[in-house]
């Protein structure tokens, strides 16, 4: 749509394709979540988005992914990207910041459903995040998070060269729950050997992410 340039972004991957999704194919993401993300009775998100019936998992994606893209400001926003495997959506891809225009920072996220994991397809689409955050957003540092007992997701990091960023303790659903963070820099990703990756439509919405000017000097950065 020429309003809303985002949906001209493609990223292209050895095996994957990653899009913001249309109504039509929102909705069958929004099953695929339905079949299930997570094994049962456990908690690998901040909010419990998945843990519902069916039925309120999949309206959690619909309005997920409404209220992103109404939310959505230079200063503030949350790309989320539907992640198509020959030709069906399989899962999402967020890649999220607050003023990245100053803090060159941002965040991902990402699930698969259940059927779908563990084939390497959770490392191939949290690359090309990366890709687009580094190579044409300009990115310095992208950060993720996943809870200790998430082996899967603390392991694509590993994987691509996170290095760790501390642990955080949080209430989730009235459990405590330990964060494990951790960040790749933008140095630390080139010296990595890179999937193949196209990014198209980049140049139409480069704008939406707030990197109309060149980032702050170095000498502008505060120390505090
Ligand atoms: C997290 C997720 C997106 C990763 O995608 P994926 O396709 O399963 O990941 P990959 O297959 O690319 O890589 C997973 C790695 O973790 C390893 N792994 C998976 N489960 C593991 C376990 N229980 N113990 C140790 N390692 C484990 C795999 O062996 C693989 O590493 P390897 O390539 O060195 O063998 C997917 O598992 C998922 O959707 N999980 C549920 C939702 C979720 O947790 N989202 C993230 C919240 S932070």
């Amino acid at each position: 749509m020429r309003h809303w340039p985002l949906t001209q972004l493609t990223i292209t991957t050895p095996d994957l394709i990653l899009r913001v999704p249309d109504d039509t194919r929102l909705g069958e993401l929004a099953q695929v979540a339905a079949d299930g993300v997570v094994p049962r009775g456990a908690v690998f998100f901040p909010q419990p988005w998945a843990s519902g019936t069916p039925a309120e998992t999949a309206r959690n994606v619909v309005q997920n992914h409404w209220w992103a893209r109404g939310d959505w400001s230079e200063d503030n926003w949350r790309l989320l990207l539907a992640v198509f495997h020959e030709g069906k959506p399989i899962g999402q891809q967020n890649l999220s910041a607050r003023d990245f225009r100053v803090t060159r920072e941002a965040r991902t996220g990402f699930w698969l459903g259940r059927r779908y994991q563990g084939r390497g397809l959770g490392t191939q689409m949290r690359a090309a995040a990366l890709h687009l955050a580094f190579r044409h957003l300009g990115a310095e540092r992208v950060t993720s998070s996943a809870f200790a007992d998430n082996a899967a997701s603390r392991r694509v990091s590993e994987k691509l060269g996170y290095t760790p960023n501390g642990i955080r303790r949080l209430s989730v659903e009235g459990r405590l729950v330990e964060a494990h963070d951790a960040v790749i820099t933008a140095t630390a990703w080139d010296h990595r050997v890179q999937q193949t990756t196209q990014v198209d439509g980049i140049t139409e919405c480069r704008h939406m992410f707030g990197i109309r000017a060149a980032g702050p000097p170095v000498d502008d950065i505060l120390h505090v």
